[in-house]
């Protein structure tokens, strides 16, 4: 029953990879782990952000989560900033950081790459996601494969603090979904599908009507060589492939046309879709609800976070 956290960034709606790689995961897993699930709305503002919008897609992420089936009695659903001790410890981590290991990240080089000014917070943005983790003694982090690295970094922060320090930390683990640990842009499958990014054509959005998510999938690029499973030859129908499967849960059967294909794939997303729509609707009718959750959320999580500054300080030397 190892506790286990999985991270969220309210930067933009949540899609299918986000639904197919974690959000399904964390589903199935909380009734065998204590599970959190972390809204980090901190990090939406490390790069150009609407205060807003921010707002409104960290209340729409919790809902969202809540109608993919996100048990609130099981999992804790939390707001990075609304416990305050994840940048408490976001410094203390920074000073077992050094500025190289952040500047490597292949994120942090991709997004401060476009010329434009680059937040510091961009470049901090995997300490302060160390200490998401370390905050609450989590073993296990279920990410999709983009977040690995910044993974394997707060494993080596916290080895490094605790050699350093004394044994201050649990030292996490990450998951990787059996499947669905990376779905691809349906227009541009060599990118993986993101929130934000400039192809909107080939993202599904969980939210998305069915016509949407119809026609998202009409236009998926695919190739002529048919339907084989080459992920170097046929990234597109590989995409596509991936997708039946996560959605339906077996592999796809015989599949003459990719038009065949292609309404395979859109019954089984809008299978997947339709009740985490309806369910949705009725929570946001609700808002008293979700922020109650929210509440309960960072209270449950409140103690062990506590004990954790409260050993970090110790730790490294601050007055009790
Ligand atoms: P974010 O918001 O980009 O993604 C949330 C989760 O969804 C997974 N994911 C995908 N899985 C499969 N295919 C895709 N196309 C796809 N896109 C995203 C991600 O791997 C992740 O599991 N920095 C994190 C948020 C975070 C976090 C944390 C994660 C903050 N603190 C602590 C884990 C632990 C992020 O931006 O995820």
């Amino acid at each position: 029953n190892k506790t286990r956290l999985s991270g969220f960034k309210p930067t933009g709606h949540l899609h299918l990879g986000n639904l197919l790689g974690a959000l399904r995961p964390l589903a199935a897993a909380q009734h065998d782990h204590d599970s959190i699930a972390l809204i980090a709305d901190l990090h939406a503002l490390t790069v150009e952000h609407d205060p807003r919008t921010v707002r409104a897609l960290t209340r729409e992420q919790a809902t969202v989560m809540l109608a993919a089936g996100v048990d609130p009695a099981r999992t804790a659903i939390v707001v990075q900033s609304q416990v305050p001790e994840h940048t408490e410890l976001h410094y203390l981590l920074e000073c077992v950081t050094s500025h190289g290991e952040a500047a490597r990240m292949i994120q942090f080089r991709e997004r401060s790459a476009g010329g434009g000014p680059v937040r510091l917070s961009l470049l901090t943005y995997p300490v302060l996601m160390a200490a998401d983790i370390l905050l609450h003694d989590v073993r296990a982090v279920p990410v999709g494969d983009d977040q690995r690295q910044h993974l394997e970094l707060a494993r080596t922060v916290a080895t490094r603090f605790n050699a350093r320090y004394g044994e201050t930390f649990v030292v996490p683990e990450a998951v990787r979904p059996e499947s669905a640990a990376r779905i691809m842009d349906l227009a541009d499958p060599r990118a993986k599908m993101g929130k934000s990014g400039a192809v909107g054509a080939g993202r599904i959005g969980l939210l998305d009507p069915p016509e949407v998510v119809r026609r998202t999938i009409a236009r998926a690029v695919t190739d002529t060589v048919g339907v084989r499973h080459d992920l170097d030859a046929q990234p597109g129908v590989t995409n596509l492939l991936e997708i039946l499967a996560a959605c339906t849960g077996a592999p796809p059967g015989p599949l003459g046309s990719y038009a065949a294909l292609k309404r395979e794939v859109t019954g089984a997303v809008e299978a997947a879709l339709a009740p985490i729509r309806a369910r949705h609707a009725e929570l946001a009718a609700d808002p008293g609800y979700v922020d109650a959750v929210l509440a309960d959320g960072a209270a449950r999580v409140r103690d062990t976070a506590r004990a954790t500054i409260r050993r970090a300080r110790e730790a490294i030397g601050l007055l009790g």
